[in-house]
Protein backbone atom coordinates (compact mmCIF):
# COMPACT_ATOMS: atom_id res chain seq x y z
CA UNK A 1 0.00 0.00 0.00
CA UNK A 2 1.42 3.80 -1.15
CA UNK A 3 1.42 6.20 1.86
CA UNK A 4 -0.12 9.33 1.18
CA UNK A 5 -0.51 12.35 3.40
CA UNK A 6 -3.51 12.78 6.21
CA UNK A 7 -6.30 15.07 4.27
CA UNK A 8 -7.88 17.78 6.52
CA UNK A 9 -11.46 18.31 6.13
CA UNK A 10 -11.58 21.30 4.67
CA UNK A 11 -14.58 23.96 4.03
CA UNK A 12 -12.65 27.23 2.74
CA UNK A 13 -9.65 28.26 1.21
CA UNK A 14 -8.79 31.87 1.57
CA UNK A 15 -5.74 33.29 -0.46
CA UNK A 16 -4.55 36.80 0.45
CA UNK A 17 -2.47 38.63 -2.28
CA UNK A 18 1.55 39.14 -1.30
CA UNK A 19 2.33 40.84 -4.70
CA UNK A 20 4.70 44.27 -4.40
CA UNK A 21 1.42 46.01 -4.99
CA UNK A 22 -1.05 44.70 -2.48
CA UNK A 23 2.38 44.51 -0.29
CA UNK A 24 2.55 48.27 -0.27
CA UNK A 25 -1.04 48.32 1.04
CA UNK A 26 0.23 46.10 4.01
CA UNK A 27 -1.10 42.39 2.70
CA UNK A 28 1.96 40.67 4.16
CA UNK A 29 1.18 42.18 7.57
CA UNK A 30 -2.42 41.28 6.66
CA UNK A 31 -1.22 37.58 5.98
CA UNK A 32 0.33 37.35 8.79
CA UNK A 33 -2.61 38.61 11.14
CA UNK A 34 -4.76 36.63 9.87
CA UNK A 35 -2.41 33.47 10.39
CA UNK A 36 -2.33 34.50 13.64
CA UNK A 37 -6.52 35.06 13.97
CA UNK A 38 -6.67 31.64 12.46
CA UNK A 39 -4.83 30.15 15.11
CA UNK A 40 -6.35 31.84 18.50
CA UNK A 41 -9.65 30.85 17.02
CA UNK A 42 -9.12 27.99 16.41
CA UNK A 43 -10.49 28.09 12.60
CA UNK A 44 -7.28 26.84 10.94
CA UNK A 45 -7.43 23.21 9.38
CA UNK A 46 -5.18 21.40 11.57
CA UNK A 47 -7.08 22.79 14.64
CA UNK A 48 -9.55 21.31 16.79
CA UNK A 49 -13.07 22.54 15.00
CA UNK A 50 -11.29 24.39 12.11
CA UNK A 51 -11.47 23.76 8.49
CA UNK A 52 -9.96 26.63 7.30
CA UNK A 53 -7.17 26.74 4.70
CA UNK A 54 -4.58 30.15 4.16
CA UNK A 55 -2.03 30.94 1.21
CA UNK A 56 -0.31 33.68 0.48
CA UNK A 57 -0.62 34.36 -3.44
CA UNK A 58 0.23 35.84 -6.34
CA UNK A 59 -1.24 39.02 -8.08
CA UNK A 60 -5.53 38.28 -8.11
CA UNK A 61 -5.75 40.75 -10.66
CA UNK A 62 -7.56 43.86 -8.58
CA UNK A 63 -3.80 45.93 -8.08
CA UNK A 64 -5.12 49.11 -7.16
CA UNK A 65 -7.60 47.80 -4.69
CA UNK A 66 -5.29 45.49 -2.62
CA UNK A 67 -4.99 43.94 -0.15
CA UNK A 68 -6.88 41.84 -2.58
CA UNK A 69 -8.43 38.24 -1.16
CA UNK A 70 -10.03 35.33 -2.63
CA UNK A 71 -11.54 32.36 -1.31
CA UNK A 72 -12.80 29.05 -2.76
CA UNK A 73 -15.29 27.21 -0.54
CA UNK A 74 -17.46 24.55 -0.40
CA UNK A 75 -21.57 25.18 -0.06
CA UNK A 76 -24.54 22.65 -0.73
CA UNK A 77 -21.87 20.21 -2.25
CA UNK A 78 -20.98 22.83 -4.59
CA UNK A 79 -17.39 24.55 -5.16
CA UNK A 80 -18.09 28.47 -4.80
CA UNK A 81 -15.83 31.48 -4.74
CA UNK A 82 -15.20 35.07 -3.20
CA UNK A 83 -13.19 38.17 -4.17
CA UNK A 84 -12.44 41.01 -1.84
CA UNK A 85 -10.79 43.97 -2.31
CA UNK A 86 -9.60 46.74 0.36
CA UNK A 87 -9.47 44.21 2.89
CA UNK A 88 -8.15 44.75 6.59
CA UNK A 89 -7.72 42.20 9.30
CA UNK A 90 -11.81 42.88 10.71
CA UNK A 91 -13.05 42.00 7.51
CA UNK A 92 -11.07 39.34 6.62
CA UNK A 93 -11.39 37.72 10.30
CA UNK A 94 -15.53 38.23 10.14
CA UNK A 95 -15.17 36.31 6.51
CA UNK A 96 -12.99 33.90 7.83
CA UNK A 97 -15.84 33.34 10.61
CA UNK A 98 -18.73 33.53 8.43
CA UNK A 99 -16.98 30.56 6.14
CA UNK A 100 -16.25 28.65 8.70
CA UNK A 101 -20.02 28.76 10.46
CA UNK A 102 -21.43 28.52 6.78
CA UNK A 103 -23.32 31.73 6.89
CA UNK A 104 -23.85 34.36 4.29
CA UNK A 105 -20.71 36.46 3.28
CA UNK A 106 -20.24 39.74 4.11
CA UNK A 107 -20.86 42.13 0.72
CA UNK A 108 -18.11 45.02 2.03
CA UNK A 109 -15.32 45.10 -0.55
CA UNK A 110 -17.01 41.74 -2.24
CA UNK A 111 -16.54 42.54 -6.32
CA UNK A 112 -17.43 39.79 -7.82
CA UNK A 113 -21.09 39.82 -7.66
S1 LIG B 1 -0.78 42.73 -6.61
FE1 LIG B 1 -2.45 42.01 -5.38
S2 LIG B 1 -4.09 41.87 -6.79
FE2 LIG B 1 -2.38 42.43 -8.04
Amino acid sequence: MVAKPFFFDTKAHMLICTDPRCAESGSSVLFQAVWQGLETEKLAYYKTGGNLRLSESGCLGACNFGPTVACYFKRNNHLEQAWFANMDYPKTMQLAKALQADLELPVLGRFDL
